[in-house]
């Protein structure tokens, strides 16, 4: 069965069918690429899966369990977290407490009993701050724990949004353009963290505009274009795709 299935996902905003009838699945520890034109539609689609946003239409299940409808923290505590397109780090907290804040997402006591130092959070949060340290270490970060977030370069703080999320322990990782903005140098260490992560199990929802990236992490892509699916495949397959193609030159005059 699939880890996360996607039925008929439709989501309008007014008149504008932003997400239209999209089916596709996550094969458990395999990296699934959604990509598409500026526009077509995969923020939103994260967003429906992740619980941000009610689709107007269809379903989504999760480990079998119908998770539309649930809250954010509702679905994020059943195994799925995602990062989000603009980065959402606290830039005047330390990298490591960036870190601990996703790990409260799970830990018994949360982010309120660690802020009231309620009994028995002292000992709970030294084991959380162990673990932030072994997020960072995955993510190539952990001699910058100490430092205001806002001291790291672009492509660190990236890195540092995926290590949050990690914290979460996430069966599901839906990461929305972590290479954008990236150098040449740093989308390559990304590919190497996505393929360390898959080699550890998890399953992975990638938007990525690249495709190199794409074709060099990906064991299957979804193309949305205008809302809908027009094409689903291995990297190679879509990229001979004559819909695909032409979705993509329609969209040169941005350069992207
Ligand atoms: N909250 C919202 N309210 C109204 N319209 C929205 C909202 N969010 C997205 N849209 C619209 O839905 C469509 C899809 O947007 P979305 O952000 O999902 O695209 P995208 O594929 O992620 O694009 P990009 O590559 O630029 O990030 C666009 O037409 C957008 O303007
Ligand atoms: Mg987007």
């Amino acid at each position: 069965m699939a880890l996360l299935q996607v039925n008929n996902l439709t989501k309008s905003f007014g008149g504008n069918v932003a997400v239209n009838q999209v089916n596709f699945h996550l094969e458990p520890g395999k990296i699934t690429a959604l990509i598409g034109p500026n526009g077509a539609g995969k923020t939103t689609v994260f967003n429906l899966i992740s619980g941000v946003l009610k689709p107007t239409g269809g379903e989504v299940f999760f480990k079998g369990r119908k998770i539309t409808g649930l809250k954010c923290n509702q679905i994020a505590a059943m195994g799925l977290t995602r990062t989000f397109q603009n980065l959402q780090l606290f830039g005047n907290m330390t990298v490591l407490e960036n870190v601990m804040v996703g790990e409260h997402t799970r830990s018994k006591t949360g982010l309120l009993g660690a802020a009231l130092r309620l009994p028995g959070t002292k000992q709970e949060e030294r084991l959380v701050r162990q673990r932030a340290v072994e997020h960072l270490k995955v993510v190539g970060l952990e001699k910058r724990g100490e430092e205001p977030a806002e001291n790291l370069a672009f492509g660190q703080q990236r890195l540092l949004e995926i290590a949050r999320a990690l914290a979460a322990d996430p069966e599901v990782l839906l990461l929305d353009e972590p290479a954008a903005g990236l150098n040449a140098g740093e989308t390559r260490e990304l590919v190497g963290l996505l393929r360390r992560l898959k080699a550890a199990g998890k399953t992975i929802l990638l938007v990525e505009h690249d495709m190199d990236t794409v074709m060099g992490v990906a064991d299957k892509v979804v193309v949305l274009d205008f809302g809908a699916k027009i094409a689903e495949g291995t990297p190679a397959e879509v990229q001979a795709n004559e819909r695909v193609i032409k979705a993509y030159l329609g969209d040169d005059e941005d350069g992207e």
